[in-house]
């Protein structure tokens, strides 16, 4: 996640011209669907049993489960207020069993007297396991790190068959990503790196993270690349934190989804999704861009078949517009690439 003026970085936009596949609306939130006047969407992931989308709000601690093809969104969990200091936003979501998912949570300031205008509340963040086998969808906390700074992005390392016992967790105001056991809730901090931190002033270093194969891919909103961590089956870093692509000038990396050959559609704020592979040594827009406000700062995008998902934030303040979800047909899975060497 990550919030900012959709104005006024815009000027700041490298033009950058490329291959641009058609977006299509999926959904537009109306403001008054979360309650507190607008709905920031932070996170998405395919449900794997039955292709509709999962939503994690930053705007109330809310999932909200989508169906592309007949889009009328329904709340599946409401962990705000659920107990005196209940976390105010979900953040990363990723399955860990079948139809069973776990979710980063935690407690937001906004404003102008924040710096950067957004900061996560220390000592506010949890995760959480939401299951949606059955009629009715359960949670539960698996754990409180009252030492995390923000928790963000979250994904599983492969298990056994369907399960994984292990997440890795972003933690995007430290600098640094945990690793939980989703059973126990044991977790401790396994990498803690400069190229993980944000600069100085900024709110978001390290912000998506997904595991495949020998990496851990992320962004780094603030410092402004993507970039791999070599880790070990079990999620422990074997090799140095590896910087891969830039962000354009005036933009921001957010969350992301991998395709078939590791290539990662980043959800990019103020405007746009870029792909980046190891080919090209400028990220690919693939939407949005330029003074193209359709895209509402995006935060992240999964993948189903071909298609790509992107979710955007929307904007509060005065005008506040809801966040979006699009639909992009990318054709195939994904541009052969050489593989990242880290
Ligand atoms: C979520 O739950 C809280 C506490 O019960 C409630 O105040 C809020 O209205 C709920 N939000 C929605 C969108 O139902
Ligand atoms: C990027 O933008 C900043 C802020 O406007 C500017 O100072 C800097 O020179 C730009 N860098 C490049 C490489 O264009």
């Amino acid at each position: 996640m990550q919030t900012r003026g959709v104005l006024g970085v815009l000027a700041l936009l490298a033009t950058a011209s490329a291959q641009s596949y058609p977006l299509s609306l999926v959904y537009q939130f109306e403001n008054s669907f979360s309650g507190v006047g607008y709905v920031n969407i932070e996170n998405v992931a395919v449900r794997s049993s039955n292709g509709q989308l999962l939503l994690n709000f930053a705007t109330g601690a809310i999932m909200t489960q989508l169906n592309p093809e007949n889009p009328v969104p329904e709340i599946l969990v409401n962990i705000s207020n659920a107990y005196p200091g209940a976390p105010g936003s979900l953040t990363g979501i990723a399955e860990t069993s079948p139809d069973v998912y776990t979710v980063a949570a935690g407690t937001f300031q906004f404003g102008p007297q924040v710096p950067g205008g957004i900061a996560g509340i220390p000592g506010s963040f949890s995760l959480w396991s939401v299951d949606l086998n059955g009629p009715k969808a359960k949670y539960r906390q698996i754990v409180a790190i009252p030492e995390a700074g923000l928790l963000n992005g979250v994904t599983a390392l492969p298990g056994k068959g369907h399960y994984s016992d292990v997440v890795l967790v972003a933690d995007s105001a430290l600098g640094a990503i945990w690793r939980v056991n989703v059973h126990t809730g044991a977790y401790e901090t396994i990498i803690q790196d400069p190229l993980l931190q944000p600069p100085p002033g900024a709110p978001f270093g390290v912000n998506g993270i997904h595991a495949s194969g020998p990496y851990l891919y992320f962004t780094n909103s603030g410092l402004g690349f993507f970039g791999a961590i070599p880790i070990s089956a079990d999620g422990y870093p074997t090799g140095p934190v590896t910087p891969f692509v830039n962000a354009v000038n005036g933009t921001n990396f957010d969350d992301f989804a991998l395709d078939a050959n590791s290539n990662a559609w980043i959800a990019t704020a103020p405007n746009a999704v870029y792909e980046v592979t190891r080919d090209s040594p400028v990220p690919i827009l693939i939407a949005g861009g330029g003074d193209d406000m359709t895209l509402l700062g995006p935060t992240s995008a999964a993948f189903r078949g071909s298609t790509l998902f992107v979710v955007t934030g929307g904007a509060g303040g005065p005008m506040p517009m809801s966040g979006q979800v699009f639909r992009i047909e990318t054709g195939g899975y994904g541009r052969k690439a050489k593989k990242w060497v880290a």
